[in-house]
């Protein structure tokens, strides 16, 4: 029996994770698993009316679950930061969820905004570091508002956090990758610090792992390579906020925020899965919201608590919808299909 929690979160959340506890529990009935969900109403609506964002007994009784299936964090009446930090980051944080495992996949069927490439060239992951780095919070402000105000903001980057990260993706590259190629995007030409440590440590566990060839990538021109010879990537391995920004890009490439997800990961402990878009508020309630991304999530998170068999089935029947020609497109309201009729195409597919 596994007990997932479930955190809808605002906007189109609710009506996402509806789709992806119907497959979840189709796929659960194919494959004889059980599942128990308890949902937490965490989000921005529980804060306006009663403050609260993740409170400390909310936090201890996430970490008993088998994993959180969370929908998306954002609410157009809440100042953006808030929820962001107090809710997701939060999370991540307090959970240790060191990786954020974002897989860039072009479904055949799917279009790409990229000329001349096909799912052939664009199938790579990203393992994104995720408790530290820019995101740690260090820094702050000084004579705020005065002529002589200074912000600072620091790149947290630990032995420790920096050499889990690269071993799981090392390990991730080995053992479920064909091309065993990891390629570190950093900027070492520039943080000679923070860079420096990380690729010292990818050369110094390289050795480690034979199966695996390493490679290089400046952030800039990664973004320029993804768009240009994606095939080049099997598995990237990157800091906090470069891994933020080059998964929109690698979204977009996939076919858009439709069906991008992801997961937090720490191995062996509760993790977390969503999709890699936000909440859409302004399609809430409407039903239109593609609901393959969160989807694509619940796949995930049955691949991480070791239902691949129920995984790969979902996936296969995402590919299925994807590549039969019935969606006509995967943006939200141009599906062709209500949020709901997508969760039940994806369903029978299985
Ligand atoms: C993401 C999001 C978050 C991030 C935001 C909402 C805090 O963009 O999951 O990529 O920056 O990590
Ligand atoms: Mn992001």
């Amino acid at each position: 029996m596994y007990k997932i929690a479930v955190i809808p979160g605002d906007g189109t959340g609710l009506e996402m994770v509806t789709e992806g506890l119907k497959v979840l529990k189709a796929a659960g009935e194919k494959f004889s698993l059980k599942m128990e969900t308890v949902n937490y109403d965490l989000g921005g609506d529980r804060y306006m009316k009663t403050g609260e964002i993740l409170p400390e007994s909310v936090l201890e009784e996430l970490k008993s679950f088998d994993a959180i299936f969370l929908g998306a964090i954002g609410h157009p009446d809440v100042k953006p930061g808030i929820l962001e930090k107090g809710l997701l980051l939060r999370m991540r944080f307090e959970l240790d969820l060191y990786v954020n495992l974002r897989p860039v996949k072009l479904f055949p069927g799917v279009s790409t905004p990229i000329k001349d490439k096909g799912p052939e060239d664009i199938d790579f992951v990203v393992v994104r570091e995720n408790t530290e780095g820019l995101y740690a919070g260090a820094g702050g402000i000084l004579k705020k508002g005065t002529a002589q105000e200074v912000a600072v903001q620091e790149s947290v980057n630990t032995r420790f956090g920096v050499e889990r990260c690269l071993r799981y993706a090392f390990e991730y590259c080995r053992d479920k990758r064909e091309d065993k190629k990891l390629t570190l995007c950093g900027k070492t030409n520039v943080l000679t610090y923070a860079f420096d440590l990380w690729e010292r440590t990818f050369h110094e566990l390289g050795p480690e792992y034979p199966e695996v060839e390493r490679d290089y990538a400046h952030v800039d021109a990664i973004t320029m390579w993804m768009v240009k010879n994606p095939e080049w990537f099997d598995v990237i391995v990157t800091d906090n906020l470069f891994g933020d920004i080059i998964t929109d890009l690698g979204a977009m490439i996939q076919g858009g925020m439709g069906i991008a997800a992801g997961g937090n990961i720490h191995p062996g402990k509760v993790s977390m899965f969503e999709p890699i878009g936000g909440s859409a508020p302004k399609y809430t309630g409407q039903g239109v919201i593609n609901p393959l991304a969160q989807i694509c999530a619940g796949a995930m998170m049955l691949d991480h608590l070791g239902e691949s068999e129920a995984a790969d089935c979902i996936e296969q029947a995402v590919i299925k919808l994807c590549g039969s020609g019935k969606l006509k497109s995967l943006s939200a309201g141009q599906m062709g299909y209500s949020t709901s009729e997508v969760g039940d195409l994806v369903a029978e597919n299985l």
